[in-house]
Formats: C-alpha cells, sequence, structure tokens
C-alpha cells in the first residue's frame, strides 16, 4: 500500500467513496462532498496551489489531504488540518471492500507523524455518537474523549425576516472576546485546543478559499461586548453554521435573542434552507435560548484526542 498526498486525478474516485461512506452523515449535517472537492481543487491550482506547493517545501501547509492507495486503487483517505496544538483529523474513510486490513490505522499512523513533526502535541477528530466501528478503532488507537457536543437544527422557511440590529464585532472586540471564550473552555479540551478549534472573527482570505461567507455580530460596548454570535453560509451546503456564540452570563434573555435572531436573518438572506448549531454538552443556558428559537437536536458527537509520544 502507497501512502501519498491527495493528486487532482485522485477527485472522481475521492468524490464517489465520500458520497458512498459518509451518505448517511452527510443527509445529517447538510454536508456536500462536491463542494469539498470544489475546495481541494481550488487548493490545487492557480496561485493557492502554488502557495499550498511553497508552504509544503518548507513544512508549513495548512492541510494535507492523505491518500491511500493498492494497484493505481483509491483504498482510503484522511484530511488532515495542523491547527494550534493539535493536528485535526476529518474524512477518515475506507473503501468498504477493504475495511479491517489496516488501511484507516495505516492513515492514523502517518497523520500523527506529519503533526508530530510540525510539534503538535495531539491528534483531535470528532467521531460521530452512533458510529460504534469507528469510535472502537480510534479507542485502541490511544484516542481518549475530550468533549461531547450536541448539533441542534432549525429549518428556515426562505423568507427573509428582517433581523433586529446589531452591530458587526470588530478587531477591538477580540482580545476581550477570546481571554472569556478560553476561559471557558473546561482544561481537557484546552489542553489540545487552547482556541477551543475555532477563532472569533472570520477571516476572508479562508472564505475566498473555502467559498463561504462569514459573518460576526456583538452587542455592548466595543472592546467589551456583552455578547457575541458568528455565522457561517457556503453556497453548497444544504445548512448555515452558527457558532461560538459567546453571551455573558448576566446578560438579558431578550438580548441573547436578539443576536442569534440577527444571525439566522443574515442566513436566510442568504436562501439558506437550514441553520445548524453546535453545543458542548452541558451548556444548559444557550440549549434553552436554541430550543426556544426553534432549534432540535439532531446528532451528538464525541471529541476524541491522542496524546502524541516519542512513539506515536
Ligand atoms: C472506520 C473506518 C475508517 C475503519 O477503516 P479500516 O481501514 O477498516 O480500519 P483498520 O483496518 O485500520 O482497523 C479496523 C479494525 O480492523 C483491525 N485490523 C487491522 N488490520 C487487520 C488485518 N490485517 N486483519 C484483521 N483485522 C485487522 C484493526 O485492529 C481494527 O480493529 P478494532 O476496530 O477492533 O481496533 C471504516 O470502517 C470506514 O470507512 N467507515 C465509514 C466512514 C466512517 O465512519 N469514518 C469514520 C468517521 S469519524
Amino acid at each position: 500500500m502507497i501512502l501519498r498526498d491527495f493528486r487532482l486525478r485522485d477527485a472522481p474516485s475521492v468524490l464517489r467513496q465520500v458520497q458512498e461512506n459518509f451518505a448517511g452523515e452527510f443527509a445529517l449535517t447538510g454536508f456536500d462532498p462536491a463542494h469539498f472537492l470544489r475546495v481541494v481543487e481550488k487548493t490545487h491550482r492557480g496561485w493557492i496551489g502554488m502557495a499550498r506547493r511553497v508552504l509544503q517545501l518548507f513544512g508549513q501547509t495548512p492541510a494535507r489531504f492523505l491518500i491511500a492507495e493498492e494497484s493505481g486503487e483509491l483504498r482510503g483517505t484522511t484530511l488532515l488540518t495542523l491547527q494550534r496544538g493539535h493536528g485535526y483529523l476529518s474524512m477518515v474513510m475506507t473503501d468498504a471492500r477493504y475495511r479491517q486490513r489496516g488501511v484507516a490505522s495505516a492513515l492514523l499512523n502517518w497523520a500523527e507523524q506529519i503533526s508530530q513533526r510540525r510539534g503538535k502535541r495531539y491528534v483531535a477528530l470528532d467521531v460521530l455518537s452512533g458510529n460504534e466501528g469507528a469510535r472502537r478503532l480510534y479507542g485502541h488507537r490511544g484516542y481518549r474523549p475530550i468533549r461531547r457536543t450536541s448539533s441542534f437544527v432549525r429549518e428556515l422557511d426562505g423568507k427573509a425576516p428582517s433581523g433586529p440590529s446589531v452591530r458587526p464585532a470588530l478587531s477591538s472586540d477580540i482580545p476581550f472576546l477570546e481571554t472569556v471564550y478560553r476561559r471557558r473552555i473546561p482544561d481537557p479540551v484546552r489542553e489540545v485546543m487552547p482556541d477551543g478549534g475555532s477563532s472569533v472573527l472570520p477571516s476572508r482570505w479562508l472564505d475566498r478559499i473555502l467559498l463561504s461567507e462569514s459573518e460576526a455580530w456583538c452587542l455592548g460596548p466595543e472592546g467589551r461586548p456583552t455578547a457575541y454570535a458568528r455565522a457561517t453560509f457556503t453556497t453548497p451546503r444544504e445548512a448555515g453554521i452558527l457558532s461560538l456564540p459567546y453571551i455573558a452570563i448576566d446578560l438579558p434573555p431578550a438580548d441573547q435573542r436578539t443576536l442569534v435572531e440577527a444571525a439566522l436573518a443574515w442566513l436566510s438572506v442568504r436562501r439558506t434552507p437550514r441553520a445548524v448549531v453546535t453545543l458542548a454538552e452541558g451548556n444548559e443556558p444557550m440549549r434553552l435560548l436554541v430550543e426556544s428559537l426553534g432549534f432540535q437536536e439532531r446528532w451528538s458527537t464525541e471529541t476524541l484526542a491522542k496524546r502524541l509520544t516519542a512513539s506515536s
């Protein structure tokens, strides 16, 4: 078996296999593999492709799409993104005809080695709570749960309600938001992901690469906001994502609602059929808020992490 980086000619077989292997997952999450492939192709063409190759030459590329191949055929994949403090894995899959032969294990090994060479102390991933086969594999390979999250979905009826007026998040809000947000990340998660796995302000260049649009809003004084929400929307994805809704503890519930309603209105204007918000287990105030806004819990995932040691 050969382990190597993705090449453009892999695109058709990768697309076919991710569609087969993640059909149930995509139906739940609204993720569109064709869109994912378009993003991957974009990072392999033109100036972005050139920049990626230069970064890879210096061992600094932010992501690597890893392929296992045998007899010229695709056997398995995983996407490794190098984030603060950890390597993050997604799209771990093996062709159904070649399972239980160590394909995924070989890809995990390689991803762990790359992460370690890049100075990361952990590799992390999210697995659907019901995916017993994958959980067993990760468990046997030393991956341990660090948090449980639930994802809530609300269908948007396509009409664009005029949202309440809220101000955009500004760069002067970042230090305060980051401090408050980090304080709220539970210790085991902070150890693996110092920033909780996300940044506060949308990145315009990342949006360009990911073919997405993002916006963030705050309530309260500049530099010391009382509430924050962010929304992301990608054209071919069947859901807009509301993320990181940080709300100050003493904020009146009506204000909390205002902010999330503004984010929902922003998504509706973009004709997003539904909105998804993912909350850490135990975030009861936010659960109550999103449920009161018509969101329903649809799936839950576990974030697993493996500490990399010299023998990894
Ligand atoms: C989960 C998944 C990636 C595992 O891929 P895989 O290539 O079969 O994984 P491996 O062969 O490396 O390991 C699977 C099991 O086979 C065992 N195995 C590995 N080589 C073996 C061999 N030569 N003979 C017999 N068993 C073997 C492993 O020990 C492992 O056992 P365990 O689960 O009890 O620990 C695959 O089932 C899949 O693609 N599922 C659908 C997509 C999915 O759910 N992905 C995970 C998203 S988080």
